[in-house]
């Protein structure tokens, strides 16, 4: 997507054809850095600290953070020592550790003279496939956001970002909204702000504000009354990790969303690719780890102050204690379906094997 006119993707190679180049998203909205990596502490460093997040994105920077690390020791020790490096950053979305497997099937076999060029291979192919996973995507939710068009702005609620940033282009959840918008079907979409972080206040809104859609940015608590009066005619949100069954782990506060789209009967719709299915859960409100983050993130919050200076502020007392689940899961029950790169399918075993009959 166009940055200011100039086409970004999330992340590249650098022009000397092995470092790595991100969007250091802990920067946005207030400026535009690239960071580059060039080690597999930089890597890991980038993907925990949030330097780059969103399911797709984070597993296509361990691919990376491999091949960083392979050109430092190629052994079989080493590699199975920087996949466990990477694999302990972040425990909820599933992507990293498909992509890390995905990366060991390939290298583990090769002698260590040649693993480099091939972890370099593998690394982009897996970006280059999210991209086109999130366009197929983003045709397939198209068709479900025409099916309501009815002459005015159809109004889309989103939870977190899952927008171009958070994958390697396009998006997930957004994929179809910046394309209903190019072919001109009018959008309005309800931004979460998307506590604590505040991806969607951060990210969303700076997203949908470059590509020129239109958008409101809400407080986490106004979906439900929106939905209420009538507002909302879809719920579209991303997903860090899908159970066999439909269950969807997302961004916390996803399953409050759901819980309002069914008392008012509007559609929730969650896009994921494949990489976003794990076929091993059953039961994914059980049993899909969720990660908790430090307590700095609800007692503080980042904003620019009226002299432009970045700060974080304090909003609760010193002594207060914090919890801080950084995902909740989303019973398939109350999923309306799931657009993946296949097609759109019921959330339920039977309509996820339906697009993907490998994992029968
Ligand atoms: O903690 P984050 O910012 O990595 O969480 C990201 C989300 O929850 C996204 O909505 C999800 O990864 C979908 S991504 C395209």
């Amino acid at each position: 997507m166009k940055v200011d006119g100039t086409p970004y993707r999330s992340i590249w190679l650098d022009r000397d054809g092995w470092s790595v180049r991100i969007i250091d998203q802990t920067k946005l909205p207030w400026s535009f850095e690239i960071a580059r990596l060039t080690t597999l502490e930089d890597a890991a460093h980038a993907i925990r600290a949030m330097l780059v997040r969103g399911a797709p994105l984070i597993g296509v920077t361990a691919a990376y953070g491999l091949c960083l690390a392979l050109r430092r020791d190629a052994s079989d020790a080493a590699l199975e020592q920087a996949a466990e490096t990477l694999r302990a950053t972040r425990p909820t979305a599933v992507n990293l550790a498909w992509a890390l497997e995905r990366m060991l099937a390939k290298l583990r076999p090769a002698a260590p003279s040649a693993r480099v060029e091939l972890a370099y291979a593998e690394a982009a192919q897996i970006a280059e496939e999210d991209v086109a996973q999130n366009q197929a995507i983003g045709r397939y939710g198209l068709e479900l956001i025409a099916h309501i068009a009815s002459g005015r702005p159809i109004r889309i609620l989103t939870h977190c970002n899952a927008g171009w940033i958070a994958t390697v282009d396009w998006g997930t959840a957004l994929a179809p909204i910046y394309m209903a918008h190019d072919q001109g079907i009018p959008v309005h979409v309800f931004v979460d702000e998307t506590r604590p972080r505040n991806q969607g206040a951060l990210l969303t809104a700076w997203e949908l504000g470059k590509h020129g859609v239109p958008h409101t940015l809400i407080v986490d608590n106004a979906g439900g009354h929106l939905m209420q009066r009538g507002l909302v005619d879809l719920v579209l949100v991303g997903a860090d990790r899908v159970s066999r069954h439909g269950d969807v782990a997302n961004k916390i506060g996803t399953y409050l969303k759901a819980l309002a789209a069914r008392d008012n009967s509007v559609p929730f719709w969650v896009a994921a690719p494949a990489s976003s299915i794990d076929w091993s859960i059953e039961d994914g409100v059980r049993d899909i780890p969720i990660e908790e983050r430090p307590a700095s993130e609800v007692t503080n919050v980042t904003g620019r102050a009226p002299d432009g200076q970045v700060m974080q502020v304090r909003i609760c007392p010193k002594e207060t204690p914090v919890l801080n689940p950084a995902f909740d899961v989303t019973p398939a029950h109350l999923v309306s379906g799931i657009i993946t790169e296949r097609g759109r399918a019921a959330a339920s075993e039977g309509g996820l094997l339906s697009l993907f009959p490998e994992y029968r």
